[in-house]
């Protein structure tokens, strides 16, 4: 299912599908806060080693809170 349209919606689709598909944001979207997306991105920087600079982390994290934060179901 292609991500939700928005300006860096296409930077999320660059970094987040290197080793998974984006199916992953949307099937833990329900279950994660906006506090929990940010978590999430960090681990994947941090543990898995996903190649995002702070810019891009912050443009990231944005993103998935604003389209995927689960006050918008
Ligand atoms: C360097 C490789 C890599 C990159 C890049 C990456 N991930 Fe992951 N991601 C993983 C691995 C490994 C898992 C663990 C699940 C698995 O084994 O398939 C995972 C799992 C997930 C999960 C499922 C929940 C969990 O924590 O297991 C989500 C959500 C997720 N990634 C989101 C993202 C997002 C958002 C990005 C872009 C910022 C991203 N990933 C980029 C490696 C990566």
């Amino acid at each position: 299912m292609p991500l939700k349209e928005a300006p860096d919606a296409a930077l999320v689709v660059s970094k987040c599908s290197i080793c998974h598909s984006v199916d992953y944001i949307q099937m833990n979207a329900p279950f994660l806060q906006p506090a929990g997306w940010e978590a999430e991105v960090r681990k994947m920087v941090k543990v898995m080693g996903a190649p995002l600079d702070e810019a891009e982390f912050a443009r990231v994290v944005d993103y998935l809170t604003h389209q995927y934060g689960s006050d918008q179901h």
